[in-house]
């Protein structure tokens, strides 16, 4: 695969390999690491589309207990998190035992849980196989299982000791889940990144898609996402301050998201979700922090245009607001929203009320309609 640099985005806490020959750094880390048993994470798809080359491009794998675990949303449970133990703790994993997370944002997720849990910690390192994992849930140490249909309710901040990330594995990633993916590249151009949300607005969604993930501009996206993503970790690891900017789009989208999986509706990917979220979160910048008209006309229909209609229906609001009113960042009965005042710039912990929430989700229904 042409086009794809080798480079290293950060040092810091948790080094970050990227590039077409980024997997063979797994071999220095397990080195440096020295760990007495090695575990790989992975679901159906990855075991098939990327264990063989993980395996082919590596040395100190060979040995590694591969464990399966579901594929999907519904894998990020307590009961899998009890399974995976259970393999662990039957195989003789011990304190200093590795865990590899081959996957997407659900394995980074659920196997950095595993980790921080088991033996009070064991060391992890994610290989993110998807676009969103690369981009973004691979970095950055929050891991989290669900509980029902409430998004990220139990969890730690716990780092990994690295993240690998091979953009080849791509190549094999079905459309609607790369499309998911661009949501948060989408996100991080409107909370940080004023230059990308240009670059983006001249390459549409649909055009992205049909390009190859091998070219260029797939490469550099992939790596100012990463980059951007790790820089705020670096600034705000526990979320106190500008960490929580990552949150645009989130505190309605996880109400989308957890909404759609209680069965009423077709589950919607995590980034579809974001995407629905981010243009409730522009409306209430509109309304609250000074987005101005054409942007927030420019972000819906960037969106809109991207992601198609979303099954969010006038009718389901009150269950949609009671999810969102469960949601972490609730201050005095009011939600809290990062919001931005113009592409670029984020605005936090902007407390919104029932009221302006109720009418972001019209907004985003009359859109769909
Ligand atoms: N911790 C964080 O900071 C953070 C940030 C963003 C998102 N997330 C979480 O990430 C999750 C979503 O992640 P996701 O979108 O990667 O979903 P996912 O992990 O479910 O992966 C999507 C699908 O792609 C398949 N897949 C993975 N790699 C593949 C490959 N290379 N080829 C073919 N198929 C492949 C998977 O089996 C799955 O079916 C959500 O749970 C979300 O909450 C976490």
């Amino acid at each position: 695969m042409k086009n794809l640099s080798n480079r290293i985005i950060t040092i810091n806490r948790t080094p970050i390999f990227f590039g077409n020959d980024s997997l063979p750094s797994i071999d220095k880390l397990v080195a440096r690491i020295r760990p007495d048993g090695i575990f790989i994470l992975v679901d159906p798809n990855t075991m098939k589309y990327c264990l063989p080359l993980l395996m082919e491009k590596t040395e100190s794998l060979a040995t590694a207990k591969v464990i399966l675990t579901n594929d999907g949303e519904r894998a990020k449970s307590l009961q899998q998190a009890e399974k995976i133990w259970n393999e662990l703790l039957i195989s003789g994993a011990g304190r200093s035992s590795l865990l590899i997370n081959l996957g997407g944002g659900v394995i980074s997720d659920l196997g950095g849980f595993v980790a921080a849990g088991y033996h009070r910690g064991i060391s992890y390192i994610n290989v993110p196989t998807t676009l969103m994992a690369q981009a973004d849930a691979a970095i950055g140490g929050k891991t989290a299982v669900n509980l029902g249909h409430l998004k990220n309710q139990v969890g730690f901040f716990y780092p990994a000791k690295a993240v690998v990330i091979f953009p080849g594995f791509l190549q094999t990633l079905p459309l609607e889940h790369k499309r998911s993916g661009i949501a948060e590249i989408i996100k991080c151009a409107l909370i940080g990144n004023a230059a990308l949300w240009k670059r983006l607005q001249k390459n549409p969604v649909i055009r992205l898609l049909d390009m190859p993930v091998e070219c260029a501009l797939w490469q550099k996206l992939i790596l100012a996402t990463a980059t951007f993503k790790n820089r705020v970790v670096v600034k705000d690891y526990r979320e106190q301050k500008i960490r929580k900017s990552l949150n645009f789009g989130h505190t309605a989208g996880h109400a989308f998201e957890g909404f759609s999986q209680m069965g009423i509706t077709e589950p919607l990917l995590h980034g579809d979700a974001v995407a629905a979220g981010m243009i409730c979160a522009a409306y209430l910048s509109h309304r609250k922090t000074g987005l101005s008209r054409s942007d927030l006309e420019s972000i819906a229909s960037y969106i809109n245009d991207g992601f198609g209609r979303l099954p969010i229906d006038p009718l389901t609001k009150p269950q949609l607001m009671d999810i969102m009113m469960h949601d972490k960042k609730t201050h005095a009965g009011r939600l809290l929203f990062t919001l931005i005042s113009k592409p670029g710039v984020p605005v936090l912990n902007v407390a919104c009320g029932a009221d302006e929430i109720s009418e972001a989700i019209d907004y985003q229904c009359r859109l769909f309609t």
